[in-house]
């Protein structure tokens, strides 16, 4: 048992609080990880907001890397002091889904319950009331215990907080270009919204080889970083009038518009952009995550008739155990800028202040750094 630091939420829709917790000794199939750095991704301010409701106390923070300091019964001990990516989505590995490769859409998975696989949690308050921990990995805290299926030992060379961006914005967004859409050598792509999921997919797509992408969003500065990224054109977007960006959008591609459009924000009207700037042929895929209950509407049939797509792509498509490597390897060879993504670095205290500028759509990637 040990003491540690975490911003924790009552429950969703309040703000976060710094709490000392209580952290039990990892059990079976479980392992302890000192948390190094942990990015501030979209998802956590959906929880925070209360867009998605989430059982509570829960400590926040789904997009971190540590160093493994124990391991429970059943995990190789030789684990013990490397430098560790988690994963937000720990599979089972027995379910229908984890059995056919389809790791993401894991049923049994204990981040469905914000604890560990046997449903308990390692975290308490000095009171003994249970904390969960958001997706099992809570990890904007100093220490975690975490499913072993979502700790996946980084190469040597990546910094902490690459490995902590490879646990979910650089996975999503790289993860759905390559893996979700399979994006060809040559194809023309557009993203809608430059978010950290966004930005990867712009990496994606420059890593995939696509001949224009084009980098859609409100604010300047976010087309500016695509351009460091691999973005050759530009759309600057203009919410109340979706009809010109979509005009714009086509314009910038050529062809009757790109083979393929990203929408990494979650929000029903750039989703009906994404599906209304494809040419006949075109793939929309769908990234940004919206509130619970909301719809998107399209016209239907030159939809059909155009022979268009629509994809859903859940945390790119990602086997973390052998895509999150892959992606370290990509950034040591140059091929993935991810640090770039690193706008800003702060302490666990600055939570809150760092959820206000995600609001304002003002932040690629704020890190949180957890001091050793
Ligand atoms: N599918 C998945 O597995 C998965 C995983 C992680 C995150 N997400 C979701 O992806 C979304 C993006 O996450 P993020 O962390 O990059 O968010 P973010 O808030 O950092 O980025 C959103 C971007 O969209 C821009 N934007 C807002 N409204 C716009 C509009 N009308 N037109 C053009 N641009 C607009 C903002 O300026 C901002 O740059 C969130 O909904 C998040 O929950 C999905
Ligand atoms: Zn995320
Ligand atoms: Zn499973």
């Amino acid at each position: 048992m040990r003491e540690i630091r975490a911003a924790v939420i009552p429950s969703s829709g309040h703000p976060t609080v710094i709490e000392t917790l209580r952290l039990a000794d990892p059990g079976p199939g479980e392992v302890l990880v000192r948390m190094t750095s942990s990015g501030v991704c979209h998802s956590d301010l959906h929880v925070r907001d209360g867009h998605w409701v989430r059982p509570g106390p829960i400590v926040m923070g789904h997009e971190g890397a540590g160093a493994v300091e124990a391991v429970g019964l059943g995990v190789d001990p030789e684990l013990v002091g490397h430098a560790v990516a988690l994963s937000w989505y720990a599979p089972c590995l027995v379910c229908r889904e984890c059995q056919r490769g389809r790791q993401w859409l894991c049923s049994g998975s204990p981040a469905l319950q914000h604890a560990q696989l046997d449903g308990t949690t390692r975290l308490t308050r000095a009171d003994g009331t249970p904390v969960l921990a958001y997706l099992s990995i809570g990890t904007m805290a100093s220490y975690q215990v975490v499913p072993a299926t979502a700790v996946v030992p980084m190469p040597d060379g990546v910094p902490a907080e690459v490995a902590a961006l490879i646990g979910c914005g650089v996975s999503t967004g790289v993860g759905a270009v390559v893996k979700t859409a399979e994006v060809p050598f040559g194809a023309t792509v557009a993203v809608i919204g430059l978010g950290g999921v966004g930005l990867s997919c712009v990496m994606g797509a420059a890593l995939a080889g696509a001949s224009k992408i084009i980098a859609v969003d409100v604010n300047r500065a976010k087309i500016d970083l695509a351009g460091e990224l691999g973005a050759t054109n530009w759309v600057l977007a203009e919410p109340d009038e979706p009809g010109k960006t979509i005009a714009a959008i086509r314009a910038s591609a050529g062809d009757g518009g790109p083979d393929f459009v990203f929408e990494a924000i979650g929000n029903p009207s750039t989703i009906a952009q994404a599906v209304g700037a494809l040419p006949p042929g075109g793939t929309a895929v769908l990234v940004g995550l919206t509130k619970y209950g909301q719809q998107a509407s399209f016209e239907a049939f030159p939809f059909v008739d155009g022979g268009r797509r629509i994809l859903g792509s859940n945390y790119g498509s990602a086997v973390a155990a052998i895509d999150f490597p892959r992606y370290a390897e990509a950034y040591l060879a140059g091929r993935l800028p991810i640090d770039k993504l690193i706008d800003r670095r702060l302490d666990l205290t600055e939570l809150e202040d760092a959820f206000d500028r995600l609001r304002a759509g003002q932040a690629a990637r704020q890190m949180v750094m957890h001091p050793g």
